[in-house]
């Protein structure tokens, strides 16, 4: 494996430190929650390995709120990050094939990077909506094709594959004996019906999800994966215990008590989700200099400058940041131009994120290039 670290981890919120930003447009999640506020009881919790597959009980609970699966088709991970390298390593060698839709979570195309596989990479393209075009996957298959890698709602353009899309994907994977893994970490959060669970289509298509995006628990690095295929779920648990065994108990325990009482957080998130993106889509529908595609679903979307915005983008960035302590995602965290940037909508309460926004016009106007300079065409 040869292993380099990302920019858009180098150069995260965390990485920055918090107290340096105080609009927060570059977080690809909703705000995190504070422990004293969820009642989480832990007395009575042995620090014990846990079950290597997962706590049962929390599996149970996740199959239930997904038709078409039992607990047994359920292995809990570190994240959703972890599943990913769990599928990664355990499935790929260097000379397998793979095709990965770009932009995406650099995580989907690092990994395979890393380990040193052919990538066909199936690139959206904002004049086509971020639309994945199926037939470009279909076209783009090898005899040592081994895996597919897409994710809906999609980080960071927000745009979702419709059901007969994901449905005639997955039968594709299948016919062509490879596997289709899906990122369904926002899957909680749609403006539009929510797909059906990937993994409950046929037994080469593998779900992977968390806690993090959605629900604000992202610290206790709780995740999964999901396959109908036994011997592939026995694959990844074989992976999981050489990596780290089982999971925290810890983290399973809040991740079980906070999902057994989601109810009671999660219609306010999303109402607050949905708020900011009403001013979101007020904010960008007439801009000036910028133009997006709608985002439908998650809490991030990929706005870009015009074409004839004559702007010095280094300098922009620059002074979001050092003036006006705003940060989003710049392109290059996603082997994009600069032009674009992923903008979060979920992490900010609504006053920062209107002032956040602002404060986007305002660097934008400090950043203008002077003598017809179309930067970014
Ligand atoms: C699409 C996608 N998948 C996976 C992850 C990793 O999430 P987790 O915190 O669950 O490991 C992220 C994080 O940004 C993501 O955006």
């Amino acid at each position: 494996m040869q292993y380099k670290r990302m920019p858009i981890e180098i150069e995260s919120p965390e990485s920055l430190g918090y107290d340096s930003i105080e609009c927060n447009l570059a977080e690809s999640s909703v705000r995190d929650v504070h422990y004293e506020d969820l009642g989480i009881d832990l007395k009575g919790l042995v620090i014990a390995y846990g079950d290597h597959v997962g706590k049962p009980a929390l599996r149970e609970l996740i199959a239930n709120d997904n038709e078409g699966i039992s607990a047994n088709d359920v292995l809990l991970t570190v994240g959703a990050a972890g599943a990913l390298f769990i599928i990664h390593s355990s499935l790929l060698k260097k000379e397998d094939h793979l095709v990965i839709i770009r932009p995406n979570y650099a995580t989907n195309i690092e990994t395979p990077r890393a380990i040193g596989c052919t990538i066909s990479f199936i690139d959206l393209v904002f004049e086509e909506q971020y639309a994945l075009d199926i037939e470009k996957i279909k076209s783009s298959i090898r005899p040592n094709t081994k895996l597919i890698s897409i994710t809906t709602p999609h980080n960071p353009t927000g745009t979702m594959l419709g059901a007969e899309t994901l449905s005639s994907l997955s039968a594709f994977a299948k016919d062509n004996n490879c596997y289709l893994l899906v990122d369904e970490t926002y899957s909680d959060i749609s403006f539009q019906p929510k797909l059906p669970l990937a993994a409950t289509m046929n037994d080469h298509v593998i779900s992977v999800s968390s806690v993090s995006k959605a629900f604000g628990i992202p610290g206790i690095r709780l995740g999964w994966l999901i396959t109908l295929d036994k011997e592939l779920q026995e694959l990844f648990l074989a992976a999981k215990e050489q990596i780290h065994i089982c999971n925290s108990v810890v983290d399973e325990e809040i991740c079980y008590q906070y999902l057994l009482s989601k109810q009671k957080y999660f219609p306010s998130i999303k109402q607050e989700v949905r708020s900011n993106f009403m001013i979101l889509k007020k904010w960008i529908s007439n801009h000036k200099y910028l133009e997006w595609v709608e985002p439908s679903g998650g809490v991030v979307c990929f706005p870009r400058f015009k074409s004839r915005t004559e702007i010095d983008i280094e300098k922009f960035y620059r002074i979001l940041l050092a003036d006006y302590k705003t940060y989003v995602g710049p392109g290059h965290w996603f082997e994009q131009s600069k032009s674009s940037f992923r903008l979060g909508f979920g992490w900010e309460s609504h006053n920062a994120f209107e002032k956040g926004l602002n404060n986007i016009d305002s660097a934008i106007d400090a950043s203008m290039a002077k003598q017809g300079l179309a930067l970014y065409s």
